[in-house]
C-alpha cells in the first residue's frame, strides 16, 4: 500500500463508535440499579465450538464493563431438544434473568430455529424472535438484530445521509441480510439484495451508494466492483491459520470508498455494543411489565 491509499480518515473506527456506545449502556445500566433493577444476561453454550466459546467470552468481558450481571450456562453437544427447551422455559421464568442469550450455532440434531423462538421475545438480546423481525418489517425497530443495528449507528455516527441513496446487501441471512435490507428500506434507501445465486454480482455493487456486505467470504469484494465515493459496510468474517479477513478486499477497496469498514476493528465490535443496549432494553421492558 502506498501513502496515499491509507488515508486514515477513511475509515470507520468501528472500537470507538463501539466505546462510545458500551458508555451509553453503563450509564443505563447505573439508572437502572438506582431504581433497584439489576440487568442480567444469561448466555446459553451448547457443546464445545471454540468460536462459539470465544464469542460467548467477548460477551461476558462487554457485561463486565457496563456492570451487566452475566452467568453461562454450559450445555453438553448431546443435549436433547426438549432438555434444552426446558432450560429455555426455565430462564422465561426466573424474573431474576433479564435477557436470555443462545449461541449459535446449535448441534445439528436440535432444531434452531424452534428453539430460538421458544426464548420470550422480551428476554431476546439479539431480537431474533420472529415477533421482533415482523416488527421490523413494518417500520417498528424494538429489538432488532445487533449486526445490522450496529451498522446502522455507525453511519449516524458518521452522518452517512441514507435516504434515497442505492443500498445494496450482499448476503440474506437472517441475522445481517434480511434485517440490513430492511433497516435500509426504513429509512428510505432503494434496497437490492445480492446473495449467492446472484447473477453478475459487480452489476450491482458498482452501482452502490452504500454497500453492505455479510457473507463470509473472503475478500469477495474487489476494487473493480465498487462505485467512486461508496460507502462500505463490512460485516463479513473469515479465518484461515493467516488470520482474519472481511468480504471486502479493504486495501484496494478503500482507494474509491469514501467511507469504509475494516476488518476487524469495524462492524464487530458494534454487534456486542448493541447486545449491551439490548440487554438494558430487555431489563427495562421487564420492570415496565411489573
Ligand atoms: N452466532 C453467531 N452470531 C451470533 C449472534 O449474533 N447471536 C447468537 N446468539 N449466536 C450467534
Amino acid at each position: 500500500m502506498t501513502d496515499i491509499d491509507t488515508d486514515t480518515s477513511k475509515i470507520i473506527d468501528g472500537r470507538a463508535v463501539a466505546s462510545k456506545v458500551e458508555a451509553e449502556a453503563a450509564a443505563a445500566v447505573l439508572k437502572l440499579k438506582e431504581k433497584g433493577i439489576s440487568p442480567k444476561l444469561v448466555t446459553v453454550l451448547v457443546g464445545e465450538d471454540p468460536a462459539s466459546q470465544m464469542y460467548v467470552r467477548m460477551k461476558h468481558k462487554a457485561c463486565e464493563r457496563v456492570g451487566i450481571l452475566a452467568e453461562n450456562c454450559i450445555k453438553p453437544g448431546d443435549i436433547t431438544e426438549e432438555e434444552l427447551f426446558s432450560v429455555i422455559d426455565g430462564l422465561n421464568k426466573d424474573k431474576t434473568v433479564s435477557s436470555i442469550l443462545v449461541q449459535l450455532p446449535l448441534p445439528r440434531h436440535i432444531r434452531e430455529k424452534a428453539i430460538m423462538n421458544a426464548i420470550s421475545p422480551d428476554k431476546d438480546p439479539d431480537g431474533f424472535h420472529p415477533f421482533h423481525m415482523g416488527s421490523l418489517m413494518i417500520n417498528e425497530e424494538g429489538l432488532v438484530p445487533c449486526t445490522p443495528k450496529g451498522i446502522i449507528r455507525l453511519m449516524d455516527e458518521y452522518n452517512v445521509d441514507i435516504k434515497g441513496k442505492n443500498a445494496v446487501v450482499v448476503g440474506r441471512s437472517n441475522i445481517v441480510g434480511k434485517p440490513m435490507a430492511a433497516m435500509l428500506l426504513n429509512r428510505s434507501a432503494t434496497v437490492t439484495v445480492c446473495h449467492s445465486l446472484t447473477k453478475d454480482l459487480k452489476s450491482y455493487t458498482k452501482e452502490a451508494d452504500i454497500l453492505v456486505a455479510g457473507t463470509g467470504v473472503k475478500h469477495l469484494i474487489k476494487e473493480d466492483m465498487v462505485k467512486e465515493g461508496a460507502v462500505i459496510l463490512d460485516a463479513g468474517i473469515a479465518t484461515d491459520s493467516a488470520g482474519t479477513y472481511g468480504d471486502v478486499d479493504f486495501e484496494n477497496v478503500i482507494k474509491k470508498a469514501s467511507l469504509i469498514t475494516p476488518v476487524p476493528g469495524g462492524v464487530g465490535p458494534m454487534t456486542i455494543a448493541i447486545l449491551m443496549t439490548h440487554v438494558v432494553k430487555c431489563a427495562e421492558i421487564i420492570a415496565n411489565e411489573k
